[in-house]
Protein backbone atom coordinates (compact mmCIF):
# COMPACT_ATOMS: atom_id res chain seq x y z
CA UNK A 1 0.00 0.00 0.00
CA UNK A 2 1.35 3.46 -1.02
CA UNK A 3 2.43 5.70 2.55
CA UNK A 4 1.10 8.74 3.04
CA UNK A 5 3.80 11.70 2.20
CA UNK A 6 4.26 12.24 6.13
CA UNK A 7 4.43 8.49 6.43
CA UNK A 8 7.26 8.53 3.31
CA UNK A 9 8.85 10.79 5.07
CA UNK A 10 9.83 9.59 8.35
CA UNK A 11 10.59 6.08 7.02
CA UNK A 12 12.88 8.06 4.48
CA UNK A 13 14.67 10.59 8.10
CA UNK A 14 14.83 7.38 10.01
CA UNK A 15 16.38 5.67 6.64
CA UNK A 16 18.81 8.58 6.60
CA UNK A 17 19.71 8.40 9.85
CA UNK A 18 20.95 4.98 10.17
CA UNK A 19 22.26 5.64 6.35
CA UNK A 20 24.80 8.62 7.75
CA UNK A 21 26.30 5.84 10.10
CA UNK A 22 27.17 3.67 7.62
CA UNK A 23 30.25 2.83 5.43
CA UNK A 24 29.40 2.98 1.15
CA UNK A 25 31.64 0.87 0.54
CA UNK A 26 30.09 -1.61 3.05
CA UNK A 27 26.98 -1.21 1.02
CA UNK A 28 28.24 -3.58 -1.93
CA UNK A 29 28.71 -6.96 0.91
CA UNK A 30 25.62 -5.85 2.33
CA UNK A 31 23.14 -6.07 -0.94
CA UNK A 32 25.01 -8.11 -3.16
CA UNK A 33 22.29 -6.47 -6.03
CA UNK A 34 23.51 -3.14 -5.05
CA UNK A 35 25.21 -2.27 -8.59
CA UNK A 36 22.30 -3.86 -10.63
CA UNK A 37 20.04 -2.02 -8.88
CA UNK A 38 21.59 1.50 -8.68
CA UNK A 39 22.87 1.23 -12.27
CA UNK A 40 20.52 1.57 -15.54
CA UNK A 41 21.17 2.88 -18.62
CA UNK A 42 19.04 5.50 -20.48
CA UNK A 43 19.07 7.03 -23.93
CA UNK A 44 22.87 6.72 -24.37
CA UNK A 45 23.58 7.26 -21.29
CA UNK A 46 25.00 5.22 -18.13
CA UNK A 47 24.55 6.26 -14.53
CA UNK A 48 25.68 4.60 -11.69
CA UNK A 49 24.46 5.52 -7.85
CA UNK A 50 26.01 2.88 -6.27
CA UNK A 51 28.62 5.50 -4.55
CA UNK A 52 25.51 7.33 -3.05
CA UNK A 53 25.52 7.24 0.82
CA UNK A 54 22.23 5.28 0.48
CA UNK A 55 21.72 1.86 2.19
CA UNK A 56 18.98 -0.34 0.35
CA UNK A 57 16.88 0.70 2.90
CA UNK A 58 17.11 3.89 2.37
CA UNK A 59 17.05 3.20 -1.33
CA UNK A 60 13.75 1.89 -1.41
CA UNK A 61 12.03 4.83 1.55
CA UNK A 62 13.52 7.07 -1.21
CA UNK A 63 11.00 5.22 -4.12
CA UNK A 64 8.59 5.13 -1.79
CA UNK A 65 8.13 8.85 -0.66
CA UNK A 66 8.34 9.13 -4.89
CA UNK A 67 5.15 7.14 -4.83
CA UNK A 68 3.91 8.85 -2.62
CA UNK A 69 4.43 12.47 -3.70
CA UNK A 70 2.34 10.95 -6.63
CA UNK A 71 5.59 11.43 -9.10
CA UNK A 72 3.40 9.41 -11.86
CA UNK A 73 0.56 11.51 -12.06
CA UNK A 74 2.13 14.62 -11.79
CA UNK A 75 4.33 13.73 -14.86
CA UNK A 76 1.43 12.53 -16.76
CA UNK A 77 0.15 16.02 -15.49
CA UNK A 78 3.05 17.68 -17.12
CA UNK A 79 2.55 15.76 -20.37
CA UNK A 80 -1.32 15.91 -20.76
CA UNK A 81 -0.26 19.81 -20.93
CA UNK A 82 -2.26 20.93 -17.43
CA UNK A 83 -1.59 24.01 -15.96
CA UNK A 84 1.49 22.55 -13.91
CA UNK A 85 2.57 26.26 -13.58
CA UNK A 86 -0.11 27.02 -11.06
CA UNK A 87 1.25 30.41 -10.51
CA UNK A 88 1.00 31.98 -13.94
CA UNK A 89 -1.48 29.50 -15.41
CA UNK A 90 0.41 27.88 -17.67
CA UNK A 91 1.09 24.27 -19.11
CA UNK A 92 4.93 23.47 -19.37
CA UNK A 93 5.52 21.31 -22.79
CA UNK A 94 8.84 21.10 -23.26
CA UNK A 95 8.33 17.94 -24.70
CA UNK A 96 6.21 18.72 -27.04
CA UNK A 97 9.30 20.45 -28.73
CA UNK A 98 11.04 17.54 -29.21
CA UNK A 99 8.56 15.02 -30.00
CA UNK A 100 8.38 13.33 -33.42
CA UNK A 101 6.62 15.01 -36.42
CA UNK A 102 3.27 14.66 -36.26
CA UNK A 103 3.16 14.48 -32.23
CA UNK A 104 -0.09 15.27 -30.90
CA UNK A 105 0.65 17.65 -27.74
CA UNK A 106 -2.06 19.82 -26.07
CA UNK A 107 -1.66 22.35 -23.86
CA UNK A 108 -4.59 23.78 -21.63
CA UNK A 109 -6.64 21.90 -24.49
CA UNK A 110 -5.03 23.81 -27.12
CA UNK A 111 -3.99 21.15 -29.72
CA UNK A 112 -0.10 22.57 -30.15
CA UNK A 113 2.24 20.16 -32.36
CA UNK A 114 1.09 21.39 -35.67
CA UNK A 115 2.45 24.64 -34.99
CA UNK A 116 5.59 22.94 -33.35
CA UNK A 117 6.29 21.12 -36.46
CA UNK A 118 5.69 24.51 -38.88
CA UNK A 119 8.14 26.36 -36.38
CA UNK A 120 11.26 23.62 -36.78
CA UNK A 121 10.23 23.24 -40.66
CA UNK A 122 10.77 26.97 -40.61
CA UNK A 123 14.24 26.53 -38.34
CA UNK A 124 15.42 23.89 -40.79
CA UNK A 125 14.73 26.17 -43.85
CA UNK A 126 16.39 29.15 -42.24
CA UNK A 127 19.19 27.85 -41.42
CA UNK A 128 19.98 25.78 -44.66
CA UNK A 129 19.26 29.29 -46.58
CA UNK A 130 22.07 31.10 -44.45
CA UNK A 131 24.52 28.06 -45.00
CA UNK A 132 24.07 27.32 -48.71
CA UNK A 133 24.68 31.74 -48.93
CA UNK A 134 20.99 31.71 -50.52
CA UNK A 135 19.97 34.00 -47.92
CA UNK A 136 22.62 36.99 -47.58
CA UNK A 137 23.46 40.25 -46.15
CA UNK A 138 22.19 43.42 -47.35
CA UNK A 139 25.78 43.68 -49.50
CA UNK A 140 25.13 40.91 -51.28
CA UNK A 141 27.99 38.48 -48.85
CA UNK A 142 27.19 35.80 -47.56
CA UNK A 143 26.92 35.46 -43.40
CA UNK A 144 30.00 34.00 -41.48
CA UNK A 145 29.22 35.27 -38.05
CA UNK A 146 26.29 35.26 -35.77
CA UNK A 147 25.88 37.30 -32.53
CA UNK A 148 23.11 35.64 -30.31
CA UNK A 149 22.22 38.11 -27.78
CA UNK A 150 19.96 36.92 -24.46
CA UNK A 151 20.80 36.52 -21.09
CA UNK A 152 19.13 33.46 -18.81
CA UNK A 153 17.12 31.19 -20.52
CA UNK A 154 17.62 33.25 -23.59
CA UNK A 155 21.20 32.29 -23.16
CA UNK A 156 22.60 29.66 -21.02
CA UNK A 157 20.98 26.50 -23.21
CA UNK A 158 22.44 27.56 -26.54
CA UNK A 159 26.11 28.36 -25.26
CA UNK A 160 25.92 24.78 -23.51
CA UNK A 161 24.76 23.45 -26.63
CA UNK A 162 27.33 25.43 -29.04
CA UNK A 163 30.38 24.54 -26.72
CA UNK A 164 29.48 20.96 -26.69
CA UNK A 165 29.20 20.78 -30.34
CA UNK A 166 30.96 23.41 -32.03
CA UNK A 167 33.48 22.25 -34.87
CA UNK A 168 37.04 23.31 -33.87
CA UNK A 169 37.15 25.59 -37.13
CA UNK A 170 33.52 26.94 -37.48
CA UNK A 171 32.22 28.61 -41.01
CA UNK A 172 30.26 30.25 -39.25
CA UNK A 173 30.58 31.80 -36.21
CA UNK A 174 28.91 32.25 -33.12
CA UNK A 175 29.16 34.32 -30.72
CA UNK A 176 26.74 35.11 -27.29
CA UNK A 177 26.25 38.53 -25.31
CA UNK A 178 24.24 38.28 -22.42
CA UNK A 179 25.67 40.68 -19.84
CA UNK A 180 24.58 44.63 -19.65
CA UNK A 181 28.28 45.68 -19.22
CA UNK A 182 28.94 46.74 -22.37
CA UNK A 183 32.38 45.36 -22.43
CA UNK A 184 30.48 41.89 -23.24
CA UNK A 185 29.33 42.94 -26.55
CA UNK A 186 32.77 45.17 -27.47
CA UNK A 187 34.50 41.42 -27.02
CA UNK A 188 31.72 40.04 -28.83
CA UNK A 189 31.67 41.92 -31.43
CA UNK A 190 35.28 42.94 -31.81
CA UNK A 191 37.00 41.30 -35.10
CA UNK A 192 33.15 41.26 -37.14
CA UNK A 193 32.11 42.14 -39.92
CA UNK A 194 28.47 43.99 -39.92
CA UNK A 195 28.26 42.94 -43.57
CA UNK A 196 28.47 39.42 -42.78
CA UNK A 197 26.92 38.92 -39.29
CA UNK A 198 23.76 37.97 -38.34
CA UNK A 199 22.26 39.07 -34.62
CA UNK A 200 19.79 36.94 -32.93
CA UNK A 201 18.25 38.64 -30.34
CA UNK A 202 16.51 36.50 -27.79
CA UNK A 203 14.20 36.99 -25.25
CA UNK A 204 10.67 34.73 -24.38
CA UNK A 205 9.45 38.33 -22.98
CA UNK A 206 11.28 40.56 -25.27
CA UNK A 207 11.08 43.22 -22.10
CA UNK A 208 14.44 42.13 -20.22
CA UNK A 209 16.50 44.85 -19.22
CA UNK A 210 19.83 43.58 -20.26
CA UNK A 211 18.84 42.03 -23.58
CA UNK A 212 17.35 45.21 -24.58
CA UNK A 213 20.00 47.44 -24.04
CA UNK A 214 22.34 44.53 -25.99
CA UNK A 215 19.61 44.27 -28.81
CA UNK A 216 19.93 47.90 -29.03
CA UNK A 217 23.91 48.08 -29.33
CA UNK A 218 24.02 45.57 -32.04
CA UNK A 219 21.20 47.33 -34.07
CA UNK A 220 23.33 50.39 -33.87
CA UNK A 221 26.49 48.62 -34.97
CA UNK A 222 24.73 47.54 -38.07
CA UNK A 223 22.89 50.52 -38.59
CA UNK A 224 26.19 52.38 -38.65
CA UNK A 225 27.55 50.26 -41.43
CA UNK A 226 24.78 49.16 -43.85
CA UNK A 227 22.61 50.35 -46.21
CA UNK A 228 18.37 50.08 -44.41
CA UNK A 229 17.39 48.15 -46.91
CA UNK A 230 19.29 44.97 -46.79
CA UNK A 231 18.91 45.44 -42.62
CA UNK A 232 16.40 43.45 -41.87
CA UNK A 233 18.64 40.05 -42.88
CA UNK A 234 20.85 41.26 -40.12
CA UNK A 235 18.53 41.59 -37.02
CA UNK A 236 16.44 38.35 -36.30
CA UNK A 237 14.09 37.95 -33.21
CA UNK A 238 13.00 34.66 -31.39
CA UNK A 239 10.61 35.48 -28.40
CA UNK A 240 7.05 34.69 -27.69
CA UNK A 241 5.93 38.32 -27.76
CA UNK A 242 6.32 38.71 -31.75
CA UNK A 243 5.00 42.22 -31.63
CA UNK A 244 7.14 43.36 -29.06
CA UNK A 245 10.33 42.19 -31.58
CA UNK A 246 8.50 43.84 -34.97
CA UNK A 247 7.99 46.76 -33.00
CA UNK A 248 11.64 46.74 -32.18
CA UNK A 249 12.74 45.94 -35.88
CA UNK A 250 13.67 42.28 -36.03
CA UNK A 251 12.98 41.73 -40.25
CA UNK A 252 12.41 37.73 -39.28
CA UNK A 253 10.67 36.87 -36.11
CA UNK A 254 10.30 32.80 -35.03
CA UNK A 255 8.17 32.71 -32.24
CA UNK A 256 7.33 29.77 -29.26
CA UNK A 257 4.85 30.28 -27.10
CA UNK A 258 4.11 30.68 -23.01
CA UNK A 259 3.99 27.05 -22.11
CA UNK A 260 8.08 26.69 -22.96
CA UNK A 261 9.37 28.11 -19.88
CA UNK A 262 13.12 30.09 -20.26
CA UNK A 263 15.41 27.47 -18.69
CA UNK A 264 13.37 24.81 -21.02
CA UNK A 265 13.91 26.46 -24.28
CA UNK A 266 16.58 25.58 -25.82
CA UNK A 267 14.64 23.10 -27.48
CA UNK A 268 12.49 25.72 -29.56
CA UNK A 269 13.93 28.70 -31.92
CA UNK A 270 15.95 30.07 -29.01
CA UNK A 271 18.67 27.54 -30.21
CA UNK A 272 18.28 29.36 -34.03
CA UNK A 273 21.83 30.30 -33.77
CA UNK A 274 22.97 26.93 -32.95
CA UNK A 275 20.51 25.09 -36.04
CA UNK A 276 22.16 27.94 -38.28
CA UNK A 277 25.98 27.52 -36.78
CA UNK A 278 25.81 23.68 -36.22
CA UNK A 279 23.60 22.73 -39.15
CA UNK A 280 19.73 21.39 -38.63
CA UNK A 281 20.62 17.96 -38.75
CA UNK A 282 22.36 18.54 -35.44
CA UNK A 283 20.12 20.90 -33.85
CA UNK A 284 17.16 17.74 -34.78
CA UNK A 285 19.73 14.92 -33.50
CA UNK A 286 19.67 16.62 -30.26
CA UNK A 287 16.03 16.86 -29.89
CA UNK A 288 15.90 13.16 -30.74
CA UNK A 289 18.15 12.53 -27.92
CA UNK A 290 16.10 14.21 -25.52
CA UNK A 291 13.17 12.67 -27.19
CA UNK A 292 14.78 9.07 -26.12
CA UNK A 293 15.21 10.67 -22.58
CA UNK A 294 11.74 11.67 -22.37
CA UNK A 295 10.21 7.73 -23.21
CA UNK A 296 12.76 6.94 -20.98
CA UNK A 297 11.09 9.22 -18.39
CA UNK A 298 7.49 8.31 -19.13
CA UNK A 299 7.79 4.75 -19.86
CA UNK A 300 10.50 3.55 -17.25
CA UNK A 301 9.59 2.23 -13.49
CA UNK A 302 10.41 4.77 -10.99
CA UNK A 303 13.02 1.92 -9.48
CA UNK A 304 14.85 1.67 -12.71
CA UNK A 305 14.35 5.95 -14.26
CA UNK A 306 16.79 7.82 -14.75
CA UNK A 307 15.79 11.36 -13.65
CA UNK A 308 13.88 10.02 -10.97
CA UNK A 309 16.72 7.94 -9.02
CA UNK A 310 18.85 11.28 -9.82
CA UNK A 311 16.61 13.14 -8.15
CA UNK A 312 15.75 10.87 -5.72
CA UNK A 313 19.51 10.89 -5.05
CA UNK A 314 20.08 14.49 -4.18
CA UNK A 315 16.24 14.56 -1.95
CA UNK A 316 18.04 12.15 -0.14
CA UNK A 317 21.23 13.97 0.06
CA UNK A 318 19.73 17.20 1.10
CA UNK A 319 16.61 16.45 3.28
CA UNK A 320 17.46 13.26 4.32
CA UNK A 321 21.50 13.84 4.94
CA UNK A 322 21.45 17.82 5.28
CA UNK A 323 23.59 18.39 2.23
CA UNK A 324 22.64 21.33 0.96
CA UNK A 325 25.05 21.30 -2.12
CA UNK A 326 26.17 19.71 -4.85
CA UNK A 327 29.22 20.04 -7.41
CA UNK A 328 28.53 18.91 -10.99
CA UNK A 329 31.94 18.15 -12.50
CA UNK A 330 31.89 17.59 -16.80
CA UNK A 331 35.14 15.66 -17.14
CA UNK A 332 34.80 16.32 -21.04
CA UNK A 333 36.22 20.23 -21.89
CA UNK A 334 33.47 20.73 -24.12
CA UNK A 335 30.68 20.13 -21.42
CA UNK A 336 32.34 23.05 -19.79
CA UNK A 337 29.37 25.28 -19.54
CA UNK A 338 27.29 22.58 -18.34
CA UNK A 339 27.24 24.09 -14.64
CA UNK A 340 26.22 27.31 -15.21
CA UNK A 341 23.35 25.62 -17.03
CA UNK A 342 22.63 23.66 -14.27
CA UNK A 343 22.39 26.93 -11.57
CA UNK A 344 19.50 28.24 -13.70
CA UNK A 345 17.59 25.05 -14.48
CA UNK A 346 17.58 23.51 -10.84
CA UNK A 347 17.86 26.85 -8.52
CA UNK A 348 15.53 28.56 -10.78
CA UNK A 349 12.72 25.85 -10.65
CA UNK A 350 13.63 24.61 -7.31
CA UNK A 351 14.87 27.57 -5.02
CA UNK A 352 11.92 27.80 -3.43
CA UNK A 353 10.71 27.87 -0.09
CA UNK A 354 7.06 27.53 -0.66
CA UNK A 355 4.56 24.35 -1.83
CA UNK A 356 1.95 24.94 -4.23
CA UNK A 357 -0.25 25.70 -2.10
CA UNK A 358 1.46 28.63 -0.96
CA UNK A 359 2.43 27.25 2.66
CA UNK A 360 6.09 26.55 4.04
CA UNK A 361 8.12 23.61 2.77
CA UNK A 362 9.09 23.18 6.01
CA UNK A 363 12.42 21.07 4.58
CA UNK A 364 15.91 21.93 2.82
CA UNK A 365 14.83 22.33 -1.30
CA UNK A 366 16.97 22.88 -4.11
CA UNK A 367 21.01 22.68 -3.19
CA UNK A 368 23.58 25.34 -3.81
CA UNK A 369 24.70 23.98 -7.23
CA UNK A 370 28.31 24.48 -8.65
CA UNK A 371 31.05 23.04 -10.57
CA UNK A 372 34.15 23.37 -13.04
CA UNK A 373 35.05 20.41 -15.75
CA UNK A 374 37.20 18.10 -14.71
CA UNK A 375 40.02 17.87 -14.08
CA UNK A 376 40.67 21.64 -13.15
CA UNK A 377 37.89 21.49 -10.50
CA UNK A 378 41.00 19.24 -8.72
CA UNK A 379 43.38 21.72 -8.75
CA UNK A 380 40.61 24.51 -7.30
CA UNK A 381 38.02 23.54 -4.80
CA UNK A 382 38.13 19.76 -4.21
CA UNK A 383 40.48 19.88 -1.43
CA UNK A 384 36.96 20.92 0.16
CA UNK A 385 35.31 18.04 -1.37
CA UNK A 386 37.52 15.94 -0.01
CA UNK A 387 38.64 17.14 3.80
CA UNK A 388 36.51 20.01 4.55
CA UNK A 389 33.59 19.45 7.51
CA UNK A 390 30.91 19.50 4.98
CA UNK A 391 29.93 16.89 2.79
CA UNK A 392 29.35 18.19 -0.80
CA UNK A 393 27.93 14.95 -2.96
CA UNK A 394 29.34 15.05 -6.72
CA UNK A 395 28.39 13.99 -9.64
CA UNK A 396 30.58 13.42 -12.48
CA UNK A 397 29.68 13.37 -16.02
CA UNK A 398 32.22 11.18 -17.87
CA UNK A 399 32.69 11.24 -21.28
CA UNK A 400 34.80 7.98 -22.47
CA UNK A 401 35.49 9.36 -26.22
CA UNK A 402 36.01 13.31 -26.41
CA UNK A 403 37.18 14.97 -30.01
CA UNK A 404 40.97 15.37 -28.57
CA UNK A 405 43.99 14.39 -30.96
CA UNK A 406 45.10 12.48 -27.62
CA UNK A 407 43.92 9.49 -25.74
CA UNK A 408 41.23 10.49 -23.44
CA UNK A 409 42.07 7.77 -20.53
CA UNK A 410 44.08 10.49 -18.39
CA UNK A 411 40.69 12.73 -18.24
CA UNK A 412 38.43 9.96 -17.33
CA UNK A 413 41.08 8.03 -14.80
CA UNK A 414 41.24 10.95 -12.93
CA UNK A 415 37.42 11.23 -12.67
CA UNK A 416 37.07 7.77 -11.54
CA UNK A 417 40.00 8.10 -9.27
CA UNK A 418 38.44 11.30 -7.44
CA UNK A 419 35.14 9.05 -6.91
CA UNK A 420 37.07 6.48 -5.97
CA UNK A 421 38.84 8.63 -2.96
CA UNK A 422 35.77 10.54 -1.74
CA UNK A 423 34.31 7.17 -1.06
CA UNK A 424 37.36 5.50 0.43
CA UNK A 425 39.19 7.99 1.88
CA UNK A 426 42.16 7.39 3.92
CA UNK A 427 42.86 6.60 7.91
CA UNK A 428 45.75 8.60 9.94
CA UNK A 429 46.83 5.07 10.33
CA UNK A 430 47.12 4.20 6.33
CA UNK A 431 48.93 7.94 5.93
CA UNK A 432 51.13 7.58 8.65
CA UNK A 433 52.38 4.07 7.57
CA UNK A 434 52.66 5.32 4.01
CA UNK A 435 54.87 8.55 5.66
CA UNK A 436 57.34 5.52 7.23
CA UNK A 437 57.46 3.32 5.06
CA UNK A 438 59.05 6.78 2.69
CA UNK A 439 61.61 7.11 5.37
CA UNK A 440 59.95 9.87 7.74
CA UNK A 441 60.83 9.80 11.27
CA UNK A 442 57.90 8.75 13.51
CA UNK A 443 57.53 12.17 15.48
CA UNK A 444 57.10 13.85 11.41
CA UNK A 445 54.84 11.03 10.60
CA UNK A 446 52.47 11.43 13.84
CA UNK A 447 52.36 15.23 13.63
CA UNK A 448 51.26 15.27 9.80
CA UNK A 449 48.97 11.57 10.02
CA UNK A 450 45.50 14.17 10.41
CA UNK A 451 46.54 16.59 7.74
CA UNK A 452 47.23 13.90 5.13
CA UNK A 453 43.98 11.59 6.24
CA UNK A 454 40.46 11.65 4.43
CA UNK A 455 37.52 11.02 5.97
CA UNK A 456 35.99 9.10 2.96
CA UNK A 457 32.36 8.16 2.85
CA UNK A 458 31.59 11.03 0.37
CA UNK A 459 28.82 10.21 -2.03
CA UNK A 460 29.35 10.57 -5.98
CA UNK A 461 26.89 9.83 -8.86
CA UNK A 462 29.05 8.91 -12.56
CA UNK A 463 26.72 10.25 -15.70
CA UNK A 464 28.77 8.37 -18.04
CA UNK A 465 28.68 8.30 -22.36
CA UNK A 466 30.64 6.99 -25.08
CA UNK A 467 30.58 9.84 -27.00
CA UNK A 468 29.65 13.33 -27.01
CA UNK A 469 27.10 13.39 -30.25
CA UNK A 470 24.29 15.93 -30.44
CA UNK A 471 21.94 12.73 -29.68
CA UNK A 472 23.66 11.98 -26.27
CA UNK A 473 23.91 15.98 -25.09
CA UNK A 474 20.08 16.14 -25.91
CA UNK A 475 19.56 12.87 -23.59
CA UNK A 476 21.70 14.70 -20.69
CA UNK A 477 19.65 17.84 -21.01
CA UNK A 478 16.56 16.26 -20.86
CA UNK A 479 17.65 13.84 -18.01
CA UNK A 480 18.17 17.30 -15.70
CA UNK A 481 15.12 18.95 -16.99
CA UNK A 482 12.98 15.72 -15.55
CA UNK A 483 15.61 15.14 -12.55
CA UNK A 484 14.55 19.05 -11.40
CA UNK A 485 10.80 18.30 -12.19
CA UNK A 486 10.45 15.24 -9.90
CA UNK A 487 12.30 16.65 -7.08
CA UNK A 488 10.14 20.07 -7.50
CA UNK A 489 7.63 17.22 -7.33
CA UNK A 490 8.59 15.40 -4.36
CA UNK A 491 9.30 18.99 -2.35
CA UNK A 492 5.79 20.21 -3.73
CA UNK A 493 6.29 23.19 -5.17
CA UNK A 494 5.85 24.54 -8.48
CA UNK A 495 9.07 24.43 -10.31
CA UNK A 496 8.16 26.67 -13.54
CA UNK A 497 7.94 30.23 -11.86
CA UNK A 498 10.39 32.56 -10.80
CA UNK A 499 9.21 35.17 -8.67
CA UNK A 500 12.35 35.33 -6.63
CA UNK A 501 13.95 37.51 -9.80
CA UNK A 502 11.47 39.72 -9.67
CA UNK A 503 11.99 41.89 -6.67
CA UNK A 504 15.50 42.94 -7.49
CA UNK A 505 14.26 44.28 -11.24
CA UNK A 506 11.94 46.29 -10.13
CA UNK A 507 14.29 47.55 -7.52
CA UNK A 508 17.20 48.29 -10.11
CA UNK A 509 14.31 50.79 -11.94
CA UNK A 510 13.86 52.61 -8.82
CA UNK A 511 17.81 53.07 -8.37
CA UNK A 512 18.37 54.05 -12.47
CA UNK A 513 15.59 57.10 -11.31
CA UNK A 514 17.55 58.08 -8.82
CA UNK A 515 20.66 58.32 -10.73
CA UNK A 516 18.18 60.09 -13.29
CA UNK A 517 17.49 62.72 -10.63
CA UNK A 518 20.98 63.50 -9.87
CA UNK A 519 21.12 61.36 -6.30
CA UNK A 520 19.48 58.97 -4.08
CA UNK A 521 15.76 59.27 -2.99
CA UNK A 522 15.03 60.18 0.77
CA UNK A 523 13.44 56.66 1.70
CA UNK A 524 16.56 54.78 0.44
CA UNK A 525 18.35 52.73 3.55
CA UNK A 526 21.82 54.13 4.35
CA UNK A 527 24.35 51.72 3.24
CA UNK A 528 22.03 51.80 -0.57
CA UNK A 529 22.14 55.69 -0.38
CA UNK A 530 26.08 56.19 0.86
CA UNK A 531 26.98 53.12 -2.01
CA UNK A 532 24.72 55.36 -4.78
CA UNK A 533 27.01 58.48 -4.14
CA UNK A 534 29.62 56.72 -4.00
CA UNK A 535 29.52 55.01 -7.61
CA UNK A 536 27.88 57.97 -9.35
CA UNK A 537 30.90 60.75 -7.47
O1 LIG B 1 15.00 37.10 -14.79
C1 LIG B 1 14.98 35.73 -14.94
C2 LIG B 1 14.45 35.39 -16.26
O2 LIG B 1 13.10 35.69 -16.24
C3 LIG B 1 14.68 33.93 -16.61
O3 LIG B 1 13.74 33.08 -16.11
C4 LIG B 1 14.71 34.01 -18.09
O4 LIG B 1 15.29 32.86 -18.64
C5 LIG B 1 15.53 35.26 -18.30
O5 LIG B 1 15.09 36.12 -17.30
C6 LIG B 1 15.41 35.90 -19.65
O6 LIG B 1 14.09 36.26 -19.94
P1 LIG B 1 13.66 36.60 -21.40
O7 LIG B 1 13.85 35.42 -22.25
O8 LIG B 1 12.20 36.99 -21.30
O9 LIG B 1 14.49 37.76 -21.88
Amino acid sequence: MTKTLDEAWSVLDAAARASASARIVDQFAADPERMSRMTLDAAGLHLDLSKQSWTREAFDACLDLARAADVEGRRAALFAGEAVNLTEGRAVLHPALRADAGADFHALGEPVSAEVDQVRADIRAYADAVRSGELRGATGERFAAIVHVGIGGSDLGPRVVWDALRPLEPTIDLRFVANIDPRDMAEALTGLNPATTLVVVVSKTFTTQETLANAEAAKAWLQAALPTEGMSNHFIGVTAAPDKAEAFGCGRTFAFRDWVGGRYSLWSAVSLSCAVALGPDEFEDMLAGARDMDEHFVEAPLERNAPVLLALAQVFNVDGLDRPARTVAPYAHALRRLPSFLQQLEMESNGKRVRRDGSEVGRQTCPVVFGEPGTNGQHAFFQQIHQGPQVVPAEFVVVKSTHAQRPESPLWSNALAQMQALMLGKTAEAARAEMLAGGMDVAEAERLAPHRAFPGNRPSTAIVMDRLTPCTLGALLALYEHKTFVEGVIWDINSFDQWGVELGKVLAKAILKDVEAGGPSADLDPSTAALLTRLMG
